[in-house]
């Protein structure tokens, strides 16, 4: 269990966490905000969550699961990894998203000693901006027409914190609730 005195913690998901993870991938919202898709197969899921580059955490509070995010792509060399996040629906707009984010951070810059945490959302994610903006996160526009969603191509943006502004920031510091 990863703790940072945020009042939320992170529970990496192992292989035998495959109903847990499938459950939320295949999820109408969670398809809806991400850049991924469904997961068809528990082999599909199984080969995530096995993935020795990725970890996936269930964020939880007070016992229940509230939504999930990633380390995905994690490169040693560089010291850089992406992250992704999903809330669930019922508990959005809690501050859940924001200490999830800063939780991940602490492990990444910290535990995993990254330089640098980035991602890329879908250009109309304002909510997703807002948090990142929030969080100190630098955004920049990124690839045009970089994705084709429901009918309509959709450009994307890149976002990234790195060490040094995550350590100008000092989050690890306790926030609890
Ligand atoms: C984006 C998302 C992760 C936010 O989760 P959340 O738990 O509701 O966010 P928080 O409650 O921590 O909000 C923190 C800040 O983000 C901003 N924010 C979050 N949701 C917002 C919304 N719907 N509209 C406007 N601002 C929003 C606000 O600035 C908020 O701070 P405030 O409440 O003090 O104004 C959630 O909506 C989600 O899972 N969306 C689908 C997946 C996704 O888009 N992931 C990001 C791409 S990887």
């Amino acid at each position: 269990m990863i703790n940072f005195g945020f009042w939320v913690s992170l529970r990496r998901l192992y292989t035998e966490d495959i109903a847990i993870y499938r459950e939320i991938r295949n999820s109408y919202a969670f398809r809806m905000g991400s850049r991924q898709c469904d997961l068809k197969t528990s082999e599909d899921v199984q080969k995530l969550l096995a993935d020795k580059d990725s970890s996936i955490f269930e964020i939880n509070h007070r016992g229940s699961q509230k939504g999930i995010c990633a380390l995905s792509d994690i490169n040693h060399v560089h010291q850089r990894a992406e992250f992704s996040i999903f809330i669930q629906d019922h508990v959005r707009r809690l501050g859940v998203a924001e200490m999830a984010l800063k939780t991940l951070f602490c492990h990444g810059f910290r535990n995993l000693n990254l330089n640098v945490i980035h991602g890329e959302t879908f250009d109309n994610n304002n909510a997703a901006h807002r948090l990142f903006d929030k969080v100190g996160m630098v955004r920049r526009p990124g690839i045009e027409q970089a994705y084709y969603k429901d009918g309509v191509w959709v450009d994307s943006h890149i976002i990234f914190m790195t060490k040094k502004m995550f350590l100008e920031r000092d989050y690890c510091h306790n926030e609890q609730r």
